[in-house]
């Protein structure tokens, strides 16, 4: 598996958005990653398909579209319309994730599926081997720039052992709280995907960027 960054656009600088995008694309970043909330299944609303559609003219990248949102089968078809790439929904949005998943591979694109810190991590289990990707949230989602759960690297751990004892090798996202200090140890535990958003956005962004891909390259 290959350690890939994805950028969490959240904590851009809005008025200079597609600039930052480009930074980061520049810089090495192999994916973008772009949340969506809905004001329900979290308590914020970020963005939607118009700003999706817009910033996809300005780079080739993966599209890493994490939707936080409450029953999203219906919205599936739009954000694959718009770009995306990747599509992550989370396992307690749902009542039929297997649908979901369906739906989402009917479009084309790929799939994740995601959990929240208090979610048990043998939820999964029905859904491993139909998932591109699982996302195993390391702070709650709903905004950035809080700190990391360290419960989480026993959960991501256990997840690998769980893709691992099925002969899987589907890719752990792990997003939230994340900076070139700790994400050795996410890495350690298994993930391989790794999302950041004030980590990358915050300071010298291009620095950042480099700065994340030499550990992630190095390992
Ligand atoms: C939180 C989002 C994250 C967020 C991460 O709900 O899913 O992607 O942008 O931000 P940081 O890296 O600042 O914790
Ligand atoms: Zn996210």
């Amino acid at each position: 598996m290959k350690n890939i960054l994805s950028p969490s656009i959240l904590s851009a600088d809005f008025n200079i958005l597609g600039q930052q995008i480009r930074e980061v694309d520049e810089a090495g970043a192999e994916y973008i990653h772009i949340d969506v909330m809905d004001g329900i299944f979290v308590p914020s609303i970020s963005y939607g398909m118009p700003v999706i559609k817009s910033i996809r003219k300005t780079t080739q990248k993966v599209f890493d579209v994490h939707i936080m949102i409450t029953d999203p089968i219906r919205y599936i078809e739009e954000f694959a319309k718009v770009g995306a790439d990747i599509i992550t929904f989370h396992l307690e949005a749902t009542d039929d994730a297997m649908a979901v998943i369906d739906k989402i591979h009917g479009c084309g694109i790929k799939a994740g599926i995601s959990i929240k810190p208090g979610t048990a991590v043998e939820e999964l289990l029905p859904y491993l081997d139909k998932v591109d990707m699982i996302l195993v949230m390391t702070v709650e989602p709903g905004f950035g720039g809080q700190s990391f759960i360290p419960e989480s690297i026993g959960r991501v751990k256990k997840v690998r052992q769980m893709l691992q004892e099925r002969g899987l090798t589907t890719d752990i996202e792990v997003d939230g709280g994340i900076y070139t200090e700790n994400v050795s140890n996410v890495l350690d535990a298994g993930a391989n995907v790794i999302v950041s958003g004030s980590g990358v956005f915050k300071g010298n962004v291009s620095e950042n960027v480099k700065k994340f891909i030499n550990i992630l390259q190095n390992r």
